[in-house]
């Protein structure tokens, strides 16, 4: 049986934070904020496999009222992901996803976060597709306030 899940993520972008994205660090004058270490493009992906597997979003899974999650790195709860769709009876069959972010240009940095995150998710490289869009300098991310992500999952099970 094939499973289809989606996941969305935003959050947002300050001065002199670190910036991680799609599992790494992207040099810039902001960096986006959370709980954890904010990285959109993880969390988007971790709601679509937990969307697509029948179970609780991510903020079930890891609240941000738990300790355990203050500034960890997000791969880490892709990782824990992965070990509960593998309970699940689920595997990944592809991820496609999309940034939204007005700046900087991070297309460049597209090759090592798909090399990263494939890795982390025990998949190859085929699997994952990650692409990148402004928003044509409208709205908070147009002003660049804040980033978003969108991810579809299809598993296998
Ligand atoms: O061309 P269109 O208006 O559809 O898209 P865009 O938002 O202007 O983005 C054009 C291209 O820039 C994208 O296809 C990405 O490859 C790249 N891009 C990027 O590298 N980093 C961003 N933060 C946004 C877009
Ligand atoms: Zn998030």
């Amino acid at each position: 049986m094939m499973r289809i899940g989606f996941g969305f993520d935003t959050h947002k972008l300050e001065t002199d934070q670190d910036f991680w994205l799609g599992g790494l660090q992207i040099p810039h004058v902001k960096g986006a904020i959370g709980h954890s270490d904010a990285d959109v493009l993880v969390h988007a992906i971790i709601d679509a496999l937990l969307g697509a597997a029948g179970l609780p979003d991510i903020g079930n899974q890891f609240p941000d009222t738990d300790n355990r999650w203050k500034g960890v790195d997000s791969r880490i709860l892709l990782g824990k992901t992965m070990e509960l769709i593998s309970e699940k009876g689920c595997s990944i069959g592809n991820i496609d996803s999309t940034i939204v972010l007005q700046n900087p240009k991070i297309s460049g940095y597209i090759p090592s976060m798909i090399r990263s995150l494939s890795n982390v998710m025990k998949i190859t490289e085929d699997q994952l597709s990650i692409k990148a869009k402004t928003s044509e300098k409208l709205g908070f991310i147009g002003r660049e306030e804040g980033i978003s992500a969108y991810a579809v999952a299809l598993l296998q099970k």
